[in-house]
């Protein structure tokens, strides 16, 4: 017999350490530090008499949609013990989670997951997806290239608080996708161990400034002879130009890899030999559309329309109708309608067009969604279209 409750002050440390365990690792930080970064009314613990099997956290976290930013729940910690998997664990943690975030109103909520074959199953879709990039260094010229007016320099890593959270977010200005980075991230980031290592495997931050201004920064490591970039912010072609060239450039080093690009990355277009450009495609952040009348009407739509959809949903019964959306630059509405579908489709496919990660084109072809109205789907296409494709440069 397994009883689900949240969790309390005094097991929060073995909690934690359960849920390490579930991933194979031992717990190397201090949980008490850790304590203040969590929510206890917001954490799932599964117990079978007093031994921990499962466990899960939710936290609310700003993320950005097409013409708005929200906030929304962020799963994580999601773990059952190897001793107690496919026996429904997950299943009962993760019912619980969303009946929670509609009592909460919490419309959207996101997760990233270890594995791409488990959450679709509780309505999550793919929200965001990111490139891995490797190049040779003789490969790495630019078609047009042309000196920097400003300038790259290091940055030590206590500065990085003060100096690099305005530049992420002007960098990531009408992305979709993106999760802010709360100081506490940046201050945890910036006394992190590794930054004292030195030598191979260190990180290093640079960053890129014109006019007295911070455009742009990089994160990176070097392990042998390739240079690893974590991470590249950039709010200006100049800072984007000059950052990838120092890192292309750095002395010894023979490749260098970039871990998560977004797919509509400048940088491809910028080489000389594109082809050069090794490119492989995952999946990002994983949406939950909790509630499809709310978060419909949360983001802003690229060409003024109208449409109703109507949403299969076999988790959440208030999501199983059928919603007329009017929708425009400036605002939009929703609301549950009786009129017949224009399109009708699953709440899975809707979390992965709901931000533009595909196009309802796309996910008709692959049999996901179904036209009732002729035109419907390139009128969705062209409605649900944004600027820049989502994508989720780090988690929360
Ligand atoms: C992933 C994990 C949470 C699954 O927990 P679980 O209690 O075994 O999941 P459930 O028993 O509720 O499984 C529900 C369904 O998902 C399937 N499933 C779950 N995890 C799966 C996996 N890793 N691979 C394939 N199928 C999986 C089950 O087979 C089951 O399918 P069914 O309904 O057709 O029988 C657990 O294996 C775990 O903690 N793994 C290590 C840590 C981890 O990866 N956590 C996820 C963080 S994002």
């Amino acid at each position: 017999m397994l009883e689900m409750r949240t969790v309390t002050a005094d097991e929060f440390a073995k909690w934690l350490s359960a849920e390490s365990r579930a991933h194979g690792n031992r717990l190397a930080d201090d949980p008490e530090a850790l304590r203040p970064h969590f929510d206890l009314d917001r954490t799932v613990v599964i117990l079978e008499k007093s031994n921990i099997v499962g466990g899960s956290h939710s936290r609310r976290v700003e993320m950005s949609l097409p013409g708005a930013t929200t906030i929304i729940s962020g799963v994580c910690n999601v773990s059952v013990q190897p001793t107690h998997t496919r026996r429904g664990v997950m299943t009962q943690m993760m019912q619980h989670q969303l009946n929670d975030f509609h009592q909460r109103d919490e419309a959207l909520a996101a997760l990233f997951s270890t594995e791409s074959i488990i959450y679709g199953r509780f309505g999550y879709g793919i929200g965001s997806l990111y490139e891995r990039w490797t190049i040779e260094r003789p490969y790495t010229a630019y078609t047009h290239p042309k000196k920097s007016p400003g300038k790259v320099f290091f940055v030590d890593p206590e500065d990085t608080p003060k100096e690099l959270p305005e530049v992420f977010r002007r960098s990531t200005k009408n992305r979709p996708g993106v999760f802010q980075r709360e100081l506490h991230h940046w201050e945890r980031d910036s006394q992190a161990q590794e930054h004292s290592q030195g030598g191979p495997g260190g990180l290093f931050y640079v960053a890129y400034e014109e006019n007295d201004r911070v455009d742009g920064y990089a994160t990176y490591r070097s392990t042998g002879t390739t240079l690893v970039v974590n991470e590249l912010m950039a709010a200006t072609q100049e800072a984007t130009a000059a950052l990838w060239r120092f890192c292309f450039d750095v002395d010894r080093m023979s490749t260098t890899e970039a871990l998560k690009r977004p797919v509509d990355d400048p940088l491809p277009w910028m080489l000389a030999d594109p082809r050069r450009l090794r490119r492989s495609t995952r999946d990002g952040v994983w949406v939950r559309v909790v509630d499809a009348r709310a978060a419909l009407a949360l983001r802003r739509y690229l060409r003024e329309d109208r449409l109703v959809l109507e949403v299969k949903d076999d988790n959440c019964p208030w999501n199983q109708d059928r919603f007329e959306l009017e929708g425009s630059p400036d605002g939009a509405s929703c609301r549950v309608s009786n009129k017949s579908p224009d399109l009708v489709l699953n709440v899975t496919h809707l979390a992965s067009v709901f931000m533009g990660a595909v196009s309802f084109s796309t996910l008709a072809g692959a049999n996901l969604i179904e036209e009732c109205t002729p035109n419907a789907l390139l009128r969705a296409d062209c409605m649900f279209a944004s600027q820049f494709q989502p994508w989720s440069p780090h988690s929360f």
